[in-house]
């Protein structure tokens, strides 16, 4: 078989890049590890910026985003049972939007004419530093190969596209912090009509939502916390405690519908082009979920990159693909240093003891008293421009 673009990885990075790909008259196949139930099993990002809804837009799949993302004016932070709200439509005239990764990537499989290939084994990217690259994958015991210009590693931080690339042609930046966050989707009205980011000497806690009838919470726990620890009492318990009690007291609590723990990272490998090898969204960086970037930042990489491998494909110009990493990088680094800034602020970080904690008061106090802080804070926030 032959294509243009072999993607690897049908998350919402790849799906996204082969529907943009497809709307331009570019062939692509994508290779997907799991099985699509499995991948729209995954809950995971909520906030969506307005690149993002744009590039839906562009993929002509967002008329259920339209119908059902819930547009959000502002965030409210509390420190310690104090509270502020960044309100980002008085600030800067912007607004972010409530939906989903889950429903994302169900409108973008739903839009793709084209066959994703589900539950390719063993996915190989071969020859990228020459001119003829292919991949190869198993499938019911049978190894298959795919011939193409060019192959996209959109398969997430542990996927095999940034493995494939030899160690000494990269360089990883990379934190870890000692905490993850614990989640919890539950179908209960939302405690707060806009997202709550709350900081407690116990730790942090997140409300969030998915729909009017649909709230997704989060409290930090440390690295190695085992999930069956959590039943549903002692995380709605512990939810309490670290929220204001005016909002604590609008909480309404039900069982789970899914509890899971992501750790927290923050990761960059750089470059991004190997070849005809370019890698992006998580398979390329990670940042800790407290900026709501991920998701975000994988869709603006995509952005770049499929405009990149259409001009190389129809215009036969490498302008677009000479370019893709320092461009994309330069965003990415910015993110990074966001998500870095709000974890940094909301966290407790054991180890930094009484004079961490002070300095993270003092930051919060700046920002409730500083019009320019908080311009900052919704700017990056609802989306830095490309
Ligand atoms: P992914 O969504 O990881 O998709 C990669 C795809 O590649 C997957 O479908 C995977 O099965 C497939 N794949 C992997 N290896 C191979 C292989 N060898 N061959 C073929 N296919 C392969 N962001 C937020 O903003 N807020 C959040 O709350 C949040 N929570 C998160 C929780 C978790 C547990 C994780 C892991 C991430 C979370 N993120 C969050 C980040 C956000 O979800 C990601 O940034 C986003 O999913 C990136 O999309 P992607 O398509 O690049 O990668
Ligand atoms: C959600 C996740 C985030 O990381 C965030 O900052 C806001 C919302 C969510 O899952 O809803």
């Amino acid at each position: 078989m032959r294509t243009n673009v072999v993607i690897i990885g049908a998350g919402p990075a790849g799906l996204m890049l082969g529907r943009l790909l497809e709307l331009a008259g570019v062939d692509a196949v994508i290779l997907e590890r799991k099985n699509p139930d499995y991948v729209l099993g995954r809950i995971r990002a909520g906030v969506l910026e307005q690149g993002t809804i744009d590039l839906m837009d562009r993929a002509e799949a967002s008329t259920r985003l339209h119908a059902e993302g819930l547009i959000h004016h502002g965030i409210d932070f509390s420190f310690d049972g104090d509270r502020q709200r960044i309100d980002f439509s008085a600030l800067i005239g912007r607004h972010v939007m409530v939906y989903g990764q889950t429903e994302v990537t169900r409108d973008l499989m739903n839009a793709r004419k084209a066959p994703t290939i589900y539950e390719a084994e063993d996915v190989e990217p071969h020859d990228f530093d020459g001119k003829s690259p292919y991949v190869t994958y198993k499938q019911g015991g049978t190894t298959h190969r795919i011939d193409c210009d060019y192959i996209a590693g959109c398969d997430g931080f542990r996927g095999v596209s940034r493995q494939s690339v030899p160690q000494s042609a990269l360089t990883l930046y990379e934190r870890t912090y000692p905490f993850g966050w614990l989640g919890i989707l539950v179908d209960k009205p939302p405690v707060a009509g806009e997202l709550v980011y709350a900081h407690h000497e116990r730790g942090f806690a997140l409300c969030s939502q998915r729909s009017p009838t649909r709230s997704r919470y989060y409290v930090q726990v440390p690295v190695d916390e085992n999930v069956e620890a959590w039943s549903d009492t002692r995380f709605w318990d512990e939810l309490r405690l670290r929220l204001s009690p005016e909002t604590a007291e609008n909480l309404q609590t039900g069982p789970s519908i899914e509890k899971s723990i992501a750790p927290l990272r923050s990761f960059v490998a750089e470059p991004l082009r190997f070849g005809r090898l370019f890698l992006a969204g998580d398979a390329a960086h990670i940042v800790p979920p407290t900026g709501a970037k991920g998701l975000n930042l994988a869709m603006s990489d995509v952005a770049t990159l499929a405009d990149a491998l259409i001009e190389a494909t129809i215009e036969k110009s490498n302008a677009g693909v000479n370019a893709y990493s320092a461009k994309v990088l330069q965003r990415i680094w910015k993110a990074e240093r966001f998500s870095w800034w709000m974890t940094s602020l909301l966290h407790t970080f054991p180890e930094t003891g009484a004079f961490g904690r002070r300095i993270q008061r003092s930051e919060f106090d700046y920002l409730c008293g500083s019009q320019a802080a908080q311009q900052s804070l919704a700017e990056n926030y609802t989306g830095l421009p490309s």
